[in-house]
């Protein structure tokens, strides 16, 4: 399976392997990483399941919505690496993917 590396607010990087089918969002949730409360469940609503993605991974990631910039802009910790993690179908072309658990708005 392929793997994603989860970096929580400490600096402390964990792997974690990802079923297919899944978002970064629900990779991250699913392995117990409180930090991260996706609030909304993935609806693109609530943005607090934002990270910081490794920006070598930039050209891989799906483009942004509309509705995802708008609520990041919410954000005080947006920068250029910013995404929503719900925002993210995990495929098997991101294995390796290092995301950082955004500061707490
Ligand atoms: S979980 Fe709410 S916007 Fe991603």
């Amino acid at each position: 399976m392929p793997k994603l590396i989860v970096v929580n607010r400490s600096g402390v990087e964990t792997e974690v392997e990802v079923a297919s089918g899944l978002t970064v969002m629900e990779a991250i949730r699913d392995n117990g990483f409180d930090e991260l409360l996706a609030l909304c469940g993935g609806c693109c609503s609530c943005a607090t399941c934002h990270v910081h993605v490794d920006p070598a991974f930039a050209d891989k990631l799906p483009a942004m919505s509309e509705d995802e910039d708008d609520l990041l802009d919410s954000s005080d910790h947006r920068d250029a690496t910013s995404r929503l993690s719900c925002q993210l179908p995990f495929t098997d072309d991101l294995d390796g993917l290092k995301v950082t658990i955004a500061e707490e708005d």
